[in-house]
């Protein structure tokens, strides 16, 4: 238990919105895939997370991008974040490998959660893509503490490509945590409509992994009650090219008027609203810049939005929009700013 003085040393520490950490273990967990623990410089207890919460990690080339906690939220003396090497990515994953070293000292936010477990769940299914795990092994972890029943299937190439494999095994054996494995053999799949077909009273689906992963886990989902199935990008999917007729619509641009202000911008119909906005001095935070960490989300009260985030749900969709990737699919629109 930490002590209420460790408490108030942690809170002074995240005034700001960020902490420096240490990295004190890099550890090899499977192909291209490293873990980092990172922990207080000075030994304090870190600030507290609840499973599928997330940290921006400040990397030395300026570059900010988000990973997810995959450590058990009851531990607060570190931070476990596991990191994928990804060569077509966008050159966070090679910064990490390349550039994070074992004592350096790095700036990470405080953790922020948009994959919150539900609570009230009887059964939980974890559903997780390669390095989607990370999430769903923190909620494996929190399920555990809490003794709700749940099942995690984690779904990679091969046993090589798996991460967490010592961590995991008991939790395997306990029949909790399966395997499929589908490198060259399409048998071995997960067979996720099967999995799926019948919703179960009070139980609760969480998926994460790359992107074809994601669309098979919405269809196999699809039928699902509203409010039990829930899902985390951790890369923007690819978009489909904008059609001929929806471009010309877009030709004019549009007026966003500030409420508190009465401000109005012309945002072109190539413009990003956060740029327009943080050129017009208009300050709007903003962190992944790709519609996946909700950084950005700002409520608007009329006017239609084109939504191109990840992350919110429908209900979200009807208050607000993220200000990096969405934007007005109408003449106007007025946020509330
Ligand atoms: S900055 Fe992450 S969703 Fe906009």
């Amino acid at each position: 238990m930490d002590t209420v003085l460790e408490r108030m040393e942690a809170v002074q520490d995240i005034e700001a919105g960020t902490l420096d950490v240490r990295v004190k273990q890099i550890r090899y967990e499977g192909n291209g895939i490293n873990s980092y623990e990172l922990t207080s410089p000075s030994g304090k207890m870190l600030p507290p997370f609840d499973a599928g919460s997330h940290i921006d990690v400040h990397l030395k080339n300026g570059v900010i991008r988000q990973y997810s906690l995959c450590n058990a939220p009851a531990e607060r003396h570190r931070y476990v974040i596991a990191v994928l090497k990804d060569a077509g990515g966008r050159g966070g994953s090679r910064a990490v490998h390349e550039s994070l070293h074992a004592g350096d000292i790095v700036t990470i936010s405080i953790p922020r959660n948009h994959f919150a477990l539900a609570a009230g769940a009887r059964k939980v299914i974890l559903i997780a893509g390669g390095i989607g795990v990370t999430p769903l092994k923190a909620m494996a972890h929190e399920l555990e503490m809490r003794h709700v029943d749940f099942e995690m299937h984690y779904c990679a190439r091969s046993p090589e490509a798996a991460a967490f494999g010592p961590e995991l095994e008991a939790m395997r054996r306990a029949g909790k945590v399966h395997y499929h494995f589908d490198d060259g053999d399409d048998a071995n799949r997960l067979d996720l409509k099967r999995l799926l077909l019948e919703p179960a009273p009070d139980t609760h689906v969480y998926y994460c992994g790359p992107g074809g992963f994601m669309a098979a886990c919405a269809d196999a989902a699809s039928h699902w009650p509203a409010g039990t199935v829930h899902f985390e990008h951790f890369k923007a999917p690819e978009k489909p090219r904008r059609e001929a007729g929806e471009t010309a619509e877009r030709a004019a641009g549009c007026q966003v008027t500030i409420a508190s202000t009465g401000q109005v911008l012309h945002v072109g119909p190539d413009q990003n609203l956060a740029d327009a906005l943080n050129e017009a001095g208009v300050e709007v935070p903003t962190s992944c810049c790709a519609g996946l960490c909700a950084t950005c989300k700002v409520r608007y009260r009329d006017g239609e939005v084109e939504h191109n985030d990840f992350i919110l749900n429908d209900d979200e969709r009807d208050e607000f929009l993220t200000v990096c990737v969405s934007r007005p699919a109408g003449p106007t629109l007025t946020l509330d700013l």
